[in-house]
């Protein structure tokens, strides 16, 4: 667990009463979510039922609409301080400070160095660059009312598509995420935690669909967030590589201890894996489950709860067995 204002927290993530609209259409209605540290938190819905808009929001990727109370609150405390911030709610979508000088500063291989400003750009192609520490995110709160999105610690997240850069070798693609001197050891050392020591100079497009998963969790991973945000990231894999890849996602969460928010649209994918199983529809957290079995989990087991989250997800079990 990095070392910084989730010590003191209890939670992870929380969210208060967040909405989310599109062009006038309401996708998230009013979310109330607690994901305590280390919590492995699985969340089903419907396509288009908001997963991945609460999921970037909770990245800072976006920022939720504000409260009606919010610009009153805005109001009062630019009156009580012109120069401070207006508003304490929603984490920004801030990149990292960008400093003088050279982050890495090792050609990579291609005979290039990577400078400040292109290793921005390239975290920024691969998606993330964006979900820093909270230090980085979070502005000054003014007032002492409850933020609608609080997280306070390091956030990372994976995608379902990799999003690795074909022209940056695999350890280069994993440290992007990472400023600190010894950025390279760490980034081999990750790539060995998921089952790819050894692999620190392919190419991306030389890997198979799993391993390019892999490397994105290394990715996420090299940061040691204490929020890991997984977003769809085995969907596009077959089942064994499927299964190889729940035993993996498990086994690092148990020695990183993050807290995960898994979105994922298989049932049995999140009964397996979490210890809360989350429904969204019309906008809401419409159902909750918690999954108090120890892992690993036998899906005999799991037979009941499944039944009883297909029915929240509007499937009858039987059409789906
Ligand atoms: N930036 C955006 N601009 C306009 N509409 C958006 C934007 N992002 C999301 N939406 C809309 O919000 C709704 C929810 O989208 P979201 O991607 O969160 O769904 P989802 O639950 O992740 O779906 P899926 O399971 O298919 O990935 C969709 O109707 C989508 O079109
Ligand atoms: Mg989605």
């Amino acid at each position: 667990m990095a070392d910084h204002d989730t010590r003191v927290s209890a939670y992870a993530a929380r969210l208060s009463g967040v909405r989310k609209t599109f062009g006038g259409r309401q996708v998230l209605a009013g979310i109330d979510l607690t994901i305590a540290r280390g919590e492995f938190v699985a969340l089903l819905g419907r396509s288009g039922s908001g997963k991945s808009t609460l999921l970037r929001l909770l990245a800072g990727l976006d920022t939720p609409d504000e409260h009606p109370s919010d610009s009153a609150r805005a109001n009062d405390s630019a009156r009580a301080n012109d120069s401070a911030p207006t508003s304490a709610s929603a984490p920004t979508t801030t990149a990292e400070p960008t400093g003088a000088g050279v982050e890495g500063g090792q050609p990579d291989g291609s005979g290039t160095v990577a400078s400040d400003a292109a290793d921005e750009r390239e975290r920024s192609t691969a998606g993330v660059e964006d979900a820093g520490d909270a230090a980085d995110r979070q502005p000054v709160a003014t007032t002492t009312a409850r933020p609608p999105v609080d997280v306070p610690g390091r956030v990372s997240v994976a995608f379902q598509d990799p999003r690795l850069l074909p022209w940056r070798r695999v350890g280069h693609n994993v440290r992007l995420g990472l400023r600190r001197p010894d950025a390279d050891e760490v980034a081999e050392r990750t790539l060995a935690e998921v089952g790819l020591a050894g692999h620190r100079d392919a190419w991306p497009l030389t890997l198979s669909g799993g391993e390019a998963q892999r490397v994105s969790l290394a990715r996420a991973l090299v940061r040691e967030p204490d929020l890991l945000l997984l977003d769809e990231p085995f969907g596009a894999l077959d089942a064994l590589t499927r299964l190889a890849m729940h035993r993996l996602v498990l086994e690092l969460w148990r020695r990183h201890e993050p807290a995960v928010l898994l979105v994922t649209h298989d049932v049995d994918e999140a009964l397996t894996l979490a210890d809360r199983v989350l429904v969204l529809a019309d906008g809401r957290i419409a159902a909750e489950h918690p999954v108090p079995l120890a892992r690993p989990r036998r899906r005999a087991d799991l037979a009941e709860l499944r039944a009883r989250v297909l029915d929240h997800l509007g499937v009858s079990a039987h059409a789906v067995a």
